[in-house]
């Protein structure tokens, strides 16, 4: 698999996240308990930025506009826009339910790298 070169994991301490550019899209790293995770920046809902959004303990991901919730390492989609009450759900059936783009990562020689693609 192609796969860049971003930066030392010195600069990605537990629980920090940094967004960059990979080709067109932007890809956010996350280093969730040591785990270095790869995901869109960009919410499958509205295409809103993720970068803001809540880690979880069980390894997800909520969007901080309409709370949809993905998981991390699957892109798999927990919850699908419920925020606000009655709007959520009505913004949600707008735009079909769709996983997040997961992007694989490795490190190598203390530098981290990312798939140029994401998985699925
Ligand atoms: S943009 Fe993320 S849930 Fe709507």
């Amino acid at each position: 698999m192609d796969m860049l070169k971003l930066f030392p994991l010195s600069e990605l301490p537990d629980g920090a996240r940094r967004v960059v550019q990979v080709g067109p899209r932007k890809v956010l790293i996350l280093n969730v308990q040591g785990e270095i995770l790869a995901v869109d920046n960009s919410c499958p809902h509205m295409r809103f930025p993720l970068k803001d959004g809540k880690v979880t303990d069980d390894c997800g991901i909520i969007c901080p506009f309409h709370h949809s919730a993905f998981d991390l390492k699957t892109g798999d989609v927990k919850d699908w826009a419920p925020w606000p009450p009655g709007l959520g759900p009505v913004l949600g059936s707008i735009v079909r339910r769709k996983a997040l783009p997961v992007y694989k990562t490795k490190i190598e020689d203390d530098f981290l790298w990312v798939s140029k693609q994401p998985n699925r």
